[in-house]
């Protein structure tokens, strides 16, 4: 959707403004390339950049603070498991446990739960 029809800059072009740390409207308008027009979009600009500040003051809130990148570590080799291991359960598994096999004998007739 447009914010500005004057310079056609769309809520994703502000959005990717503050994504990349435009932290004001004035540094989005300048971001997005804006000119000067009618001035109809300028508190829309001022309430998505507060929105998009609150929103990431709440989650620094609920995280204690913007989180340290850190290097996941490699898996060892001994973890993974070898081409000749199964990999996936050893008996059949259904929604509501494991299914048990059925042999039917040959010429017997199939039973029917009565
Ligand atoms: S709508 Fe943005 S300057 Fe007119």
């Amino acid at each position: 959707m447009y914010v500005c029809i004057c310079n056609a800059i769309t809520e994703d072009d502000v959005h990717g403004c503050m994504a990349s740390g435009c932290t004001t409207a004035r540094a989005v308008k300048a971001a997005c390339g804006f000119k000067p027009g009618c001035g109809m979009c300028t508190k829309r600009i001022h309430t998505m950049v507060s929105q998009y500040r609150t929103a990431g003051e709440l989650a620094d809130a609920l995280t204690g603070g913007p989180l340290a990148l850190t290097a996941v570590p490699e898996p060892s080799p001994a973890a993974e498991p070898g081409p000749s291991e199964p990999v996936g359960p050893s008996e059949p598994v259904g929604p509501q446990g494991p299914i048990a096999a059925v042999t039917i004998a040959e010429g017997a007739a199939p039973q029917t739960a009565a």
